[in-house]
């Protein structure tokens, strides 16, 4: 089951057949709907079937990174119909800006992992660089085995060699909001992924 790749114009229409515009309040600031809410839903349900599928009967630990997971992560694991026991990593890049700057941990694990199969969940795969920084914190912790779960994964920006075993969506290299995803700590709520105005992130460049 490969990953959903999300065409550049998004000329698609809502699984209603009504083309879905970005809500009033967001106007000014998101240009168009990227991903619609229902397509998420139907992906995220195939994942969480996939991944169900893949870990019966093994010890599965969750480890989400906070914060942009909180919408995917939700959705995920009411889906995932197999035990598991999930905790969450605080990490985030320092500041607002575009780029993932310096990593600074907030939250640390809790949960013993050794001998269990963890699967990292993050909301997007970018440069890589957290997920390589994460993962080698985590292996050191001795899991049985190590996976990767993406919502996103924007292959064209990767830095480092990191890959994601299951991903919802590839895209290109838009910024993107929404559905957990923030600019400035902002459009986490949106239930869709929209693609950021310019001006608001090019600070009047
Ligand atoms: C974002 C995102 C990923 C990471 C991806 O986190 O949630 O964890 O960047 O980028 P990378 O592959 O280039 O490392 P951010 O630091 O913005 O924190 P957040 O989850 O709180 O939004």
């Amino acid at each position: 089951m490969g990953a959903r790749k999300v065409d550049a114009l998004n000329k698609r229409t809502s699984k209603s057949g009504l083309r879905k515009t970005v809500p009033r309040a967001w106007r000014g600031e998101v240009d168009h709907i990227l991903i619609h809410e229902e397509e998420i839903q139907d992906r995220v349900r195939a994942l969480a079937a996939k991944i169900a599928r893949d870990y019966r009967g093994r010890d599965l630990v969750l480890v989400a990174l906070l914060n942009g997971t909180v919408m995917f992560l939700a959705d995920l694991i009411r889906h995932l119909q197999i035990p598991l026991r999930l905790d969450f990593i605080g990490v985030s890049s320092y500041g607002t800006g575009t780029t993932s700057g310096e990593m600074v941990f907030t939250k640390e694990l809790r949960l013993d992992v050794k001998g269990r199969d963890v699967l990292l969940v993050d909301d997007i795969l970018d440069t890589g660089r957290t997920l390589k920084r994460v993962g080698a914190t985590l292996r050191k912790l001795k899991p049985r085995s190590m996976k990767i779960c993406v919502f996103l994964n924007k292959e064209s920006r990767r830095v480092e060699d990191v890959s994601a075993d299951y991903v919802g969506f590839e895209i290109e290299d838009y910024f993107v909001v929404g559905y957990g995803l923030d600019f400035a700590e902002r459009y986490r709520n949106l239930p869709f992924v929209g693609v950021l105005q310019k001006h608001v992130y090019s600070n009047g460049k």
